[in-house]
Parts: C-alpha cells; structure tokens; sequence
C-alpha cells in the first residue's frame, strides 16, 4: 500500500518513510517543501514529491492508501502559523482526503490536544489548534487513527509504549516510537476509529495498540 506522508522532512516523518521503506507491504510517499530535499529521498529510493500545505499538495496523495499527517509549523514560528499548518493545513488534507480519497487517515497529533482546559501558557493556542484539527478528523467519516504523544526525544525507540484513550500522567517517547506505533496503526485495522495517548512504557507496541 502507498502511504502518503505529509511532513515526511520532520523529525518523525524522516523516521517513519525509513521505517516504512525497509518495510514489507508499505511504500512510502514523502511529501517535503524543497525540491532538493525531494531529489535526495528519490536518491535514496523513496517516492517524493513537493507540496505544501499553504499552497498545492494533491500529488501527495495520488494513488494513496493511506496518509499519515505529521506536519507541525514547529516552535520557532508564530501562532498564525499553527493555525495555517497544525489546524488548516489538517483541515485541507482531510478535506482533499473526502473528496478524493484516501479514506484512511493518520493523524499525529499531541497529548493534552484532548483538554487544552487543562493546560496554560504559551502551550494553549497550539493544543486548541491540534484539538479543532482532531475534532473535524472524528467527524469527517474518515477512518482516522489519533495519535496524541507525549514529549517527543531522540532516544533510540524501544519497541515499547503506553498507549490509552488517556494517560493521565505526564511524560515523553522517543519519536522512533511513534513512528512504530504509526506502521503498526496502517497495519492493524483494528485501530481504525481510535484515539490514543501515547508515552514511552512497557507494552510491545503491538500489543498496546490492540
Ligand atoms: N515536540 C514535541 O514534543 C511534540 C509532542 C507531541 C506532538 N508533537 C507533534 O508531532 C508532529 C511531528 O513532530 P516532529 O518533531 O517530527 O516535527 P518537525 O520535525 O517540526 O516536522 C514538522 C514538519 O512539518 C513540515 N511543514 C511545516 N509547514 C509545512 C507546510 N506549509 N507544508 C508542508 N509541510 C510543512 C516541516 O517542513 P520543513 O522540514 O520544510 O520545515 C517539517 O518537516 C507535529 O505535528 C508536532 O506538533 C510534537
């Protein structure tokens, strides 16, 4: 199956078109910003193609089985950037996704995306804006999977996580985790219909997501 990754030059993203490249059954499709970027990932064998979220991006997702979306504006932008990235960005993938498929969506999205309530500071606007692009991904009819992980590290990933519809506790996971969790989400069907925190733990990620 193509899987369309948006995002595909992010730290996650760089890990999970890897992942999924030397993976039986999934091809990846990386979508990144740069041409240069796009020629280097097609050196490496990896399907490219350029888009962005602010402009055009439909070749990104032609012949897709899957997308995952792992794009973020990141914290050196403003916030009308992860309104334009993080929530519109989203909005427009999901609504390409409605109108032409695919139907299986992929969301990363944070922890605490589920309440931002509960949170304060200069973390809030991002958490509302992570909160609306999860809340139109449940009400579309798309057969989402929702990611929420904690802080993300570059520890090596372990195979291993906590994952629940909610995690009360604070805490982090290497992003190789995440990129784990998010093969194992395109594999398992079971998956479909879910939202899951997720933090580094003990569970074989497997066997966490079931
Ligand atoms: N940091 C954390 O602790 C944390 C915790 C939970 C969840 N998250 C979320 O997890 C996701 C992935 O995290 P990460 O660390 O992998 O993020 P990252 O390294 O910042 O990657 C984000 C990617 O989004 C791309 N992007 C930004 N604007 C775009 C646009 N207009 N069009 C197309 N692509 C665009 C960036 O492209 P360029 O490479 O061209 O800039 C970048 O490759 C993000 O949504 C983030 O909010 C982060």
């Amino acid at each position: 199956m193509r899987v369309s990754v948006i995002g595909a030059n992010g730290k996650i993203g760089r890990l999970l078109v890897e992942r999924l490249r030397a993976a039986d059954g999934l091809e990846p499709v990386a979508m990144v910003r740069e041409e240069a970027q796009a020629a280097d990932l097609r050196g490496r064998g990896v399907e490219a193609v350029t888009g962005d979220l602010e402009g055009e991006f439909a070749a990104a997702l032609e012949g897709a089985g899957a997308v995952v979306f792992t794009a973020g504006s990141g914290a050196h932008t403003g916030k009308d950037k992860t309104l334009l990235i993080d929530l519109w960005g989203a909005v427009r993938v999901m609504k390409h996704c409605l109108a032409r498929g695919p139907r299986r969506f992929i969301m990363v999205s944070a922890m605490r995306a589920g309440d931002p309530d509960a949170a304060s500071g200069g973390i809030k606007p991002y958490l509302v804006a992570k909160w609306a692009a999860d809340e139109w991904l449940l009400r579309s009819g798309l057969e989402y999977t929702i990611l929420r992980p904690g802080g993300l590290t570059e520890d090596p990933g372990t195979g291993r996580v906590e994952a629940a519809a909610r995690i009360e506790r604070r805490g982090k996971i290497p992003r190789a985790d995440v990129a784990a969790a998010i093969e194992r989400c395109l594999r398992a069907p079971e998956t479909v219909g879910k939202v899951y925190d997720l933090l580094s733990g003990e569970v074989p990620v497997e066997e966490a997501l079931r």
